[in-house]
């Protein structure tokens, strides 16, 4: 089969697209015929050799995907690598069926961003309708991305009242027509300001924080009482910095979030997939696809991921 390898650490240019064995499922895992997969901030991560967990190059890269099961059904799937090669050898438990008016690309940019986005909201304890009259508030970073467009959508069908963050107008209009209720644009405003004043003061419910360093600490200034931050990700590259006395005045709190911790509970993510299920039947959910490239382009797609110009999910055709 061809499959795209990571063939040592570094950046776009370590990838190549090299014939190997087929994948032998193991113990509870089936073998998928790939068709697409889509891209992560991960597997950015995964290439250079900075990502927890992941083996030393060579290694298959890629961490989710569609295509069609040996009994012809077509599924979306998630792993940890190996994701981006003609066959895949996959969890069965974490295998879903393909909405059928989905394409393979749409179905391969799911998996990750819509778990990731519904375990936020679900920490963050926004999964619950209202209990008092104020309406509740979520303030997402890299809005425009692919964790955040699937936010956007579950900020809209809950009810609950989205801001968002992104480097350009032309992103922030886009994210709009998905239902993004105040977009801001942190090369022109502070964020941390646009959100006293668009809140009066009050601040966010919950903040998803994936920046890392100065961000951390900055947005957990933006949360009103009781808030709550989920962390999930450091796309600048820094350490987190958060001095915890902050979080006594207003008695918030801070949050992990980590899909590949996460994908191991079974009853977790059967609860969430019940309700994801539920929403994609109702029309609530679809993935938002920025940019799909062919295999031979895979260095593309990484270096169009990593310099942050997508809109929504950057998907790579194997087939
Ligand atoms: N913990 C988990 O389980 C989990 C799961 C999924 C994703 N994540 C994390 O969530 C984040 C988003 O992932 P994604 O795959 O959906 O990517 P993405 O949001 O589609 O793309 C990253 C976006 O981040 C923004 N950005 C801000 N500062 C950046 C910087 N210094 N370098 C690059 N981009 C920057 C850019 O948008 P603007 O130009 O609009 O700001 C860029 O488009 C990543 O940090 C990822 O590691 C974590």
């Amino acid at each position: 089969m061809k499959a795209i390898v990571i063939t040592r650490s570094g950046g776009p240019e370590v990838l190549a697209i090299q014939e190997l064995a087929d994948p032998v499922p193991g113990d509870g895992q089936e073998l998928v015929r790939v068709e697409a997969g889509g891209l992560n901030f991960a597997d950015i991560m995964t290439a250079k050799g900075g990502y927890p967990g992941a083996p030393k190059p060579p290694l298959v890269a890629g961490r989710e995907f569609s295509g069609f099961r040996s009994d012809g059904q077509r599924v979306m799937g998630y792993i940890q690598w190996g994701a981006f090669a003609e066959r895949v050898a996959a969890r069965s438990e974490l295998l879903w069926p393909v909405p059928k008016e989905w394409s393979a690309e749409e179905a391969a940019a799911f998996p990750v961003n819509y778990f990731t986005a519904y375990f936020a909201y679900w920490k963050a304890g926004l999964l619950e309708p209202q209990k008092n009259g104020r309406n509740r508030r979520v303030l997402i970073h890299a809005v425009a991305g692919g964790v955040g467009t699937a936010a956007v959508q579950m900020g809209k069908l809950l009810g609950i009242e989205t801001y968002g963050t992104s480097s350009s107008e032309e992103k922030l209009s886009r994210v709009k027509e998905l239902g993004l209720e105040h977009g801001i644009n942190y090369k022109q405003q502070d964020y941390e300001q646009a959100i006293q004043e668009l809140t009066h003061g009050e601040g966010v419910d919950a903040v998803f924080e994936m920046l890392g360093g100065e961000h951390v600490a900055k947005s957990a200034r933006c949360l009103a009482d009781f808030g709550c931050l989920i962390v999930y990700g450091s796309a600048t590259g820094q350490k987190s910095e958060i001095d915890t006395r902050l979080l006594y005045a207003k008695g918030t709190s801070v949050h992990g979030l980590w899909l590949t911790y996460l994908s191991a509970n079974r009853e977790l993510m059967g609860r969430a997939w019940n309700q994801l299920s539920s929403w994609v039947a109702q029309g609530y959910l679809h993935p938002v696809i920025g940019r799909s490239l062919p295999m031979e382009q895979v260095a593309e797609a990484y270096r169009w991921l990593g310099e942050g110009r997508n809109f929504g999910k950057v998907v790579v055709k194997i087939r």
